[in-house]
């Protein structure tokens, strides 16, 4: 049950499925389960710098140091098992680390990366390889702080359970790379592959990745998000979760998500631009009956989605809203959380694909929509409150098949005979007025299918 499953689609009609293994078939969730249900509090004291006084049982702080075939543990609250600082070089081959011990102050083990198996800080760098970080209690695995710390996990098996137990984690500019990562957390807020304010950059290739919790999605955007070639699920949580102006790049990668969306992208105070999320020969499966493949909320944003999938039960593609998620990480918040929200502006250019579903906007917000590339559409586009817009644009290799009355705004098609819009007996309205659709000369258009484009 707690596997990641991978299907084929054969041709014909067989369908096979390849069961793909995970750190949860080793050490079963249910034997933390005290730990992952733990509600994180951040209720607690901030501090505004990196305190220099982390507290860890192994310190590597001078020049560089290679350690193999090894064993490091610890079982102690806001303890550290290895803490690299002060601008050394660590490199741990064949290492297996074991942690036990709890965060008293999750804004430190956020910001700071207290409690972290691995924490290393300040200009440092290590190489972490053919290891096992198992941890417990709530703990991230490997932590990376501060501008010029980079830090290598390849080929290593990461485990825990209980809350803000990311996998690899980066924050204050620091960067993380993962090569045949297999991940799994149980906790609540513990993203397989995580930034965190301001800023951290996280790359991961070939790897397999789960998480269970509230609030843990695969990829936790802040700063970069890059990954190559990833399965992962995440239970209870979205494919990326990004707030603000960030940057996500999946390419060839397989993820399935439970709850919210397939990703779920939001500004969590004012409404920022700039944010983008690429999918490139890439497959999101949105699980839940009312989760949209996409979901957007208080932010402007460029999407490009080039010979990928979304796969939802909900028949919703995208989500524009004026919304964005929590620290509850469970709902879609309104105007009572936040009242800086604003509608999201959602600008998507699909190239290569073949798409079926909708597009909702609500409340004033805004998707644009292009197909180019012998993409298809199948779907239709309407308010799921008050009013909203859309601007739909095709090239003349790409197709529309509408499945129920839509409006838009600009309405292009390179194919001025609109040819490739297939009506299904519906009507397509468009504002004559729009600037890019003033070339219809606000006449109506019969579409093949017995319905047409009518101007408003
Ligand atoms: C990192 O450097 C900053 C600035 O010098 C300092 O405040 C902080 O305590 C250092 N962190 C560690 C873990 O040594
Ligand atoms: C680092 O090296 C200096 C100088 O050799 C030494 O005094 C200090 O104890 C070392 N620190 C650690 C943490 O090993
Ligand atoms: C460690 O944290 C746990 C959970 O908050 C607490 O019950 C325990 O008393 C703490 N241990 C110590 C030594 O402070
Ligand atoms: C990693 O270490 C944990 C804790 O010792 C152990 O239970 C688990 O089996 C190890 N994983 C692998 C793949 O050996
Ligand atoms: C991160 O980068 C910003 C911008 O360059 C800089 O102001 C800040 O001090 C850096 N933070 C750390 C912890 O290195
Ligand atoms: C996102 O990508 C753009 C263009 O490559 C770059 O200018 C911007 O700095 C990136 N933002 C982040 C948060 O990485
Ligand atoms: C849209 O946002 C409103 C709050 O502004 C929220 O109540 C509603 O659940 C959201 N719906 C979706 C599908 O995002
Ligand atoms: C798109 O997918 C649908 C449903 O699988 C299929 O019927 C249709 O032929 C596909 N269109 C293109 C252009 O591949
Ligand atoms: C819709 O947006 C307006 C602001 O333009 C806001 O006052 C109102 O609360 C929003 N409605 C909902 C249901 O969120
Ligand atoms: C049509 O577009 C014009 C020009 O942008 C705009 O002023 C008008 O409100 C739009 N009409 C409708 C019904 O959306
Ligand atoms: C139509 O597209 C133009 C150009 O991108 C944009 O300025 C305008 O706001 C869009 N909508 C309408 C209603 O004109
Ligand atoms: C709109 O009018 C122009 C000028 O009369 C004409 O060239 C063009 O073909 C017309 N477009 C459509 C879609 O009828």
């Amino acid at each position: 049950m707690s596997s990641l499953v991978a299907f084929l689609a054969l041709p014909a009609v067989a369908l096979a499925s390849l069961t793909v293994a995970d750190p949860s078939d080793v050490i079963s969730p249910s034997d933390w389960a005290a730990d992952n249900a733990i509600v994180p509090d951040y209720n607690t004291p901030f501090i505004s710098v990196q305190p220099s006084d982390i507290l860890a049982a192994y310190y590597f702080e001078n020049g560089t140091t290679t350690v193999g075939h090894n064993s490091f543990s610890v079982d102690a609250n806001d303890t550290s098992v290895i803490l690299v600082a002060d601008g050394a070089d660590l490199s741990l081959k064949y290492v297996d680390i074991v942690k036990y011990g709890y965060s008293s102050n999750l804004l430190q083990a956020s910001f700071y990366g207290f409690n972290a198996a691995i924490n290393v800080a300040n200009a440092s760098t290590a190489q972490i390889s053919n290891s096992n970080i198992t941890v417990h209690n709530g703990a991230a695995n490997v932590y990376s702080y501060g501008t010029d710390t980079v830090v290598h996990v390849d080929n290593s098996w990461l485990y825990s359970s209980g809350p803000v137990s990311h996998g690899l984690y980066a924050s204050g500019n620091g960067t993380i790379i993962g090569r045949n990562i297999q991940h799994y957390s149980g906790g609540h807020r513990s993203s397989s592959f995580s930034g965190d304010s301001p800023k951290g950059d996280v790359f991961v290739y070939d790897s397999v990745a789960h998480s269970s919790g509230i609030g843990s999605a695969t990829y936790y955007a802040l700063g970069t998000i890059y990954a190559e070639n990833v399965l992962s699920q995440s239970d209870n949580g979205p494919v990326v979760f990004m707030d603000g102006d960030q940057n996500a790049t999946l390419i060839n990668c397989d993820a399935t998500a439970g709850l919210l969306g397939g990703v779920a992208i939001f500004s969590s105070s004012v409404r920022m631009s700039g944010a983008t999320l690429t999918l490139k020969n890439s497959k999101i499966t949105a699980l839940g009956s009312t989760m949209p493949g996409l979901w957007f909320g208080n932010t402007i944003i460029d999407v490009t989605l080039d010979s990928s999938e979304l796969i939802t039960s909900s028949g919703v593609l995208v989500v524009a809203n004026y919304s964005q998620i929590t620290q509850d990480f469970d709902y879609y918040a309104s105007y009572a959380d936040n009242s800086a929200l604003q509608p999201a502006e959602v600008f998507v250019t699909v190239k290569s694909s073949n798409l079926t579903g909708d597009l909702v906007a609500y409340n004033s917000s805004y998707i644009s929509w292009s197909l180019q590339d012998y993409s298809a559409w199948t779907g239709k586009a309407y308010a799921g409150f008050g009013d909203a817009s859309f601007d739909v644009a095709l090239d003349r290799h790409s197709t529309w098949t509408l499945t129920d009355t839509t409006t838009v705004q600009n309405l292009t098609d390179t194919d001025s005979t609109l040819s490739n819009i297939y009506s299904n007996g519906h009507t397509l309205y468009y504002n004559a007025s729009a600037v890019l659709s003033q070339w219809l000369n606000g006449s109506t258009v019969a579409l093949s299918g017995g319905g047409s484009a009518v101007p408003l």
